[in-house]
């Protein structure tokens, strides 16, 4: 693991003035969008505040190859990363490996995070990661493009969304092309997986297991769902679309080339950047329901975890509480558009500012649809690889929603064999 640390590492260390007993603590951090750049100068401020210093573990794009790459890493018990970002869906995957923090964060800190999310970080009683920042699902849109083609709101159900879609990509085209009506995360990982269980669940099909643990995908709704989004390909998405993880989709909706675009919070602030072809011209909305369906939003975010391997877990655990603490989420928020899990935030005026949606559209991050980690646990991986790969089939146009369903809940019942 050395190795991959030494290509994929490119490590940064950010010393603050020297102290005493000053230790040196490795943190992994994301790199889609600016996560990496705002993790870095969080580090860094708790570098210097402390006099400890901070390597920085550059993690790959993909949350898959993250996941790969960590469990490799804990699994050798290794004890190169002290803090890891970890995923709102691997608490129940990666518990036994990480610092019970329960107790060592004081239960008065730990409070002020949105409850829901600090109990996806709890498995068994045991703390295992502090709420960073929260992810849920949007439909971006391009307001100067509706009020051109006609249209004074935005779509409310997938119908209406692919209508409009349409009428923009057949006049943009005229001009431009590779213009595209509907980006979203249309490759085989976990970013898909989001992406349909937010079509499933908006047209009333379920959440793939349910609370209890029973596999409820095979439905004429999720079916449905299913093929109403392979239905968009090659119509109001480019057929290239089966290959975008986020960054892709938001290359494209940012360059001017796209009317609507599902994507998380984070491609607000980089769409506002200085040098964003639709700074300006971005309205933010709920995703669309289905037929006799309500809009659904995929819950997302990362948390931050400590090592029980950790050689310093101490300034491990105070690295997490700083960056998890309200100064920083407030930094983050403005800067980089990242939702907080500190409830009171949603009130900061700063924050409302920069980010008008996370006030109008707070409800969308409360209701959030979570994926069945909770109720599949250490299998929750398997289930997510094996939908997505339903989902890519009939995107792709190899199955229809109908066939794949059925195969799924077969594929499904063989995961969870006597229980999960
Ligand atoms: C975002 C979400 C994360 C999800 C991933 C899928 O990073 O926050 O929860 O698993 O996207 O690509």
């Amino acid at each position: 693991m050395k190795k991959a640390i030494a290509i994929l590492g490119l490590t940064t260390a950010l010393a603050g003035a020297s102290q005493a007993g000053a230790v040196t603590v490795t943190l992994a951090c994301g790199t889609v969008g600016q996560e990496l750049q705002l993790c870095k100068e969080g580090a860094a401020r708790w570098a210097k505040k402390t006099g400890n210093t901070v390597k920085i573990f550059e993690s790959p794009n993909l949350t898959n190859d993250r996941l790969g790459l960590y469990q490799q890493q804990l699994a050798a018990k290794s004890s190169d990363i002290d803090v890891y970002q970890l995923d709102v869906i691997w608490p129940g995957l990666l518990s036994q490996h990480f610092v019970d923090l329960k107790g060592k964060i004081p239960a008065s800190e730990v409070n002020t995070h949105f409850k829901g999310i600090v109990a996806a970080n709890t498995v068994g009683g045991k703390l295992v990661s502090m709420p960073w920042f929260t992810d849920a699902g949007l439909l971006y849109y391009r307001t100067d493009l509706l009020k051109k083609y006609g249209y004074n709101a935005p779509p409310k159900t997938w119908a209406e969304m692919a209508t409009m879609a349409r009428k923009i990509q057949s006049g943009e085209q005229k001009t431009n092309k590779g213009f595209a009506g509907f980006v979203f995360q249309g490759k085989n990982y976990e970013g898909l997986t989001c992406n349909a269980l937010e079509w499933v669940s908006s047209f009333g099909g379920g959440t793939i297991v349910d609370d209890s643990g029973k596999v409820t995908i095979n439905n004429a709704k999720a079916a449905l769902a299913l093929d109403t989004a392979a239905g968009w390909i090659r119509d109001i998405s480019p057929r290239g679309v089966t290959t975008y993880g986020e960054e892709e989709a938001r290359g494209i909706f940012q360059s001017g080339n796209a009317a609507f675009m599902r994507n998380w919070p984070y491609a607000w602030a980089l769409g506002q950047s200085d040098d964003s072809k639709v700074k300006g011209k971005i309205g933010v909305a709920p995703l669309p329901a289905g037929v006799g369906g309500k809009p659904a939003a995929t819950l997302g975010g990362w948390n931050l975890g400590v090592s029980q391997y950790s050689k310093n877990q101490a300034a491990a655990i105070d690295l997490v509480r700083y960056l998890t603490g309200p100064a920083e989420q407030k930094i983050r928020a403005i800067e980089g558009a990242y939702n907080p899990t500190i409830t009171t935030l949603y009130q900061d005026k700063a924050i409302l500012a920069k980010n008008p949606f996370f006030g109008s559209l707070y409800s969308v991050f409360t209701n959030a649809v979570a994926r069945p980690s909770g109720p599949t646990k250490s299998k929750y991986n398997q289930v997510s690889q094996a939908f997505s790969t339903a989902v890519s089939s009939v995107l792709n146009g190899n199955t229809k929603g109908q066939a794949a369903v059925a195969k799924l809940n077969t594929d499904l019942a063989r995961i969870k064999g006597r229980g999960w």
